[in-house]
């Protein structure tokens, strides 16, 4: 299905969607490592999940905050309900809390600041060989430049830096950060 055709997608305004180049490269990266369990953090609509969906036969778990959002992503995902669940949480806390199994391909698309809280309950719930993908990680150029960054945007960017250190020297994983987007991490668990 179209972005345009989801229910709540306006195109005349500013939707925190997945850029095109970034969303091809996800719906490849399905389609090649064929996942079997799949965990999406921040689902808003379900553009990105329905897109996984499309590109493999995974079973798909995916994580959002707000209401209306995960109601409209449960009606857009309507023709994927056997293999999805739309649950409406904290990401944190759910994660945190609940033991949801191991998965094979983990999507990070929530709250940028907060992905390098996430990654040790992610690590662990990643199998063998799973991949661990993080969207918005260069966060439009900020991450990256060095330059001024204002105040109310600093601790995400500094926490951006310091999940893109973690999962570059970590020895447990084999990580490739692409310039394309918003910038995307692709880390695969060796152990
Ligand atoms: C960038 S959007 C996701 C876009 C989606 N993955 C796509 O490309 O179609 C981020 C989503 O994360 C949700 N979110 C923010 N904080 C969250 C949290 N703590 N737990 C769960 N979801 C959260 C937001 O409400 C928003 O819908």
């Amino acid at each position: 299905m179209e972005k345009r055709e989801f229910e709540g997608f306006n195109k005349d305004e500013y939707v925190p969607i997945m850029k095109d180049e970034s969303m091809s490269f996800l719906s490849k990266l399905c389609a090649e490592n064929k996942p079997k369990r799949i965990l999406e953090i921040g689902t808003y609509i379900g553009y990105s999940a329905s897109v996984m969906l499309s590109s493999c036969e995974a079973l798909v778990v995916t994580l959002e905050k707000v209401k209306e959002n995960a109601e409209l992503a449960r009606k857009n995902l309507e023709p994927f309900k056997d293999r999805v669940k739309v649950v409406e949480c904290d990401a944190g806390e759910y994660i945190e809390r609940e033991d949801i199994g191991k998965f094979d391909l983990i999507f990070l698309d929530g709250p940028k600041g907060q992905y390098i809280n996430y990654l040790p309950y992610l690590k662990r719930m990643l199998n063998k060989n799973g991949l661990l993908v993080a969207d918005n990680v260069y966060f439009h150029g900020l991450v990256k430049n060095g330059g001024f960054v204002k105040h109310k945007l600093r601790t995400l960017v500094v926490n951006l830096r310091k999940f893109l250190e973690a999962i570059s020297c970590d020895d447990d994983f084999d990580t490739t950060v692409y310039d394309f987007g918003d910038g995307l991490s692709v880390s695969r668990k060796k152990v």
